[in-house]
């Protein structure tokens, strides 16, 4: 079975429609691990709940961040993941953790490719919509291949239209509802075409 290692460092609603899709049948996947920087992230609870094992790396206030990250890479390394998805992990990982699992790491942004890297994409598409300079925004999985900030090769994106009688938070909740079908829909494709 193909395992995943599922970053997050709050509330894990993508976490839940990976667990979900995995319980339905519709995600061939195992979710071997679920590791947060956060000791009091929703998306533990998530998984436990569903008796997926977690772990909590905290970085130390001193602690350079290549020594963080090479903790987390060795707390993940006993789960053998095929896979490591950083769904809502607020930590920019750097070579130390990404050259553990080359190739094997993809983040979750909601924006299109080459648009509102970084936080509050979403509030920040919505800014523009108010200002007449956007009407649709989108989400994309890419791959991780170094420190830059939310790009990297596109694996699938999707646009998201910002509707006239929107409000942020329905807007909100349309990208949030197309992040966790894209995140599926991604993760089924590599779990069956990877060997
Ligand atoms: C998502 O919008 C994700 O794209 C971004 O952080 C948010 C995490 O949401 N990187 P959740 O914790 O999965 O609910």
């Amino acid at each position: 079975m193909y395992r995943l290692a599922v970053l997050a460092s709050g509330n894990g609603s993508n976490l839940q429609a990976i667990l979900d899709a995995v319980a339905t049948g519709d995600l061939p996947v195992e979710v071997a691990v679920v590791a947060s920087d956060q000791p009091d992230a929703h998306a533990l609870e998530r998984a436990t709940h569903v008796g997926v094992p977690t772990v909590v790396v905290e970085r130390q206030s001193d602690e350079a961040r290549a020594d963080y990250d090479a903790r987390l890479a060795a707390a993940l390394a006993p789960f053998e993941p095929d896979l490591v998805v950083l769904a809502g992990f607020m930590r920019i990982l750097s070579a130390k953790f990404l050259g553990a699992f080359p190739d094997r790491v993809v983040n979750l942004h909601p924006a299109l490719p080459g648009e509102l890297p970084g936080t509050h994409a979403i509030e920040r598409a919505w800014q523009e919509a108010l200002a007449g300079e956007r009407r649709q925004s989108g989400v994309m999985v890419h791959y991780v291949p170094d420190e830059g900030v939310d790009c990297g090769p596109v694996i699938a994106s999707r646009v998201v239209p910002i509707h006239l009688d929107d409000t942020l938070t329905t807007f909100a909740d349309r990208i949030h509802a197309t992040e966790h079908r894209l995140l599926v829909e991604v993760l089924t494709q590599l779990a069956t075409t990877t060997a």
